[in-house]
């Protein structure tokens, strides 16, 4: 089951015991309702085995929607709110990737692993350019391009990558060009596009070229090295060489 529709079970299942509960007559009052719905979802998503983040936001929900709603806040301000996060988030409850940014260590780390002489190199789901801008000053000789899927993100990064001549900013899926032109292609995603990753990257890539990834492994693939960042946030850049083998480790 996708994490959403768990989600959207869990809190519906602690809603049904919070009426139960009501109309039985066992729990009466508003918060010892809400605390129980909470409860219950909780209880319901762990059941379903939702990742462990999911506990403290369903034990959240209810109570902080009837803290907002006690606020009598005008409606305007969630629909804001709401199409502020859809921007920003755009299908992330599909691709399961979240917004997150890497840090100017990681940009310095990467920026090591370029050729010496003018490169190619391709972000994969670029945020707001975060990676680029300071490898686009640090190489000026080097052409670097950035994919980003969510019209928010993709928005602030071309207004900050304004006068970044040695940057092409697209805005796309990922999977959509083709990425035999580059000579590092990074990617800062999650465990779940991994595989699909891996098979564009193997399919694609020309031999001596680098698949880096921040922080998640292709599954049954060993990373031909890995690069500690030293950054407080424990970053690991694992490195995949095209075409100098392909090590499955289930052989
Ligand atoms: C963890 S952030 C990394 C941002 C940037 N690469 C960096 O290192 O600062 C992942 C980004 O990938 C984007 N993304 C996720 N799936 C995508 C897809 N299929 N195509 C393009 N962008 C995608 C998300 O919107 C998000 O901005």
């Amino acid at each position: 089951m996708p994490p959403a529709l768990k989600a959207l079970v869990a809190q519906l299942a602690g809603l049904a015991a919070a009426v139960a509960l009501a109309r039985s007559g066992t729990l009466a009052g508003l918060w010892p309702l809400v605390g129980a719905q909470a409860l219950v979802a909780a209880g319901v998503a762990a059941g379903l085995r939702s990742a462990r983040w999911w506990l403290p936001i369903h034990l959240g929900f209810l109570p902080l929607v009837v803290i907002a709603h006690g606020a009598a806040l005008h409606p305007g301000w969630y629909l804001g709110g709401f199409v502020v996060l859809v921007l920003v988030y755009w299908t992330s409850f599909r691709t399961q990737v979240p917004l997150y940014l890497s840090n100017r260590a990681t940009a310095a780390a990467v920026a090591e692993l370029l050729p010496e002489g003018p490169a190619r190199m391709l972000d994969i789901g670029a945020g707001t350019g975060a990676l680029l801008r300071p490898l686009a000053q640090a190489r000026p000789d080097c052409r670097f391009t950035g994919i980003e899927l969510a019209p928010a993100t993709w928005a602030i990064g071309r207004l900050l990558l304004r006068g970044h001549a040695n940057v092409e900013w697209l805005r796309g899926d990922l999977f959509s060009p083709d990425w035999s032109g580059y000579d590092l292609v990074y990617a800062f995603l999650s465990p779940v596009p991994m595989p699909a990753v891996w098979a564009k990257a193997s399919t694609e890539m020309r031999p001596g070229s680098m698949l880096v990834s921040n922080g998640f492994e292709v599954p049954g693939h060993e990373a031909d090295a890995v690069i500690e960042v030293g950054d407080r946030r424990g970053t690991r850049l694992l490195l995949y060489r095209m075409g100098v083998r392909s090590r499955g480790r289930s052989g």
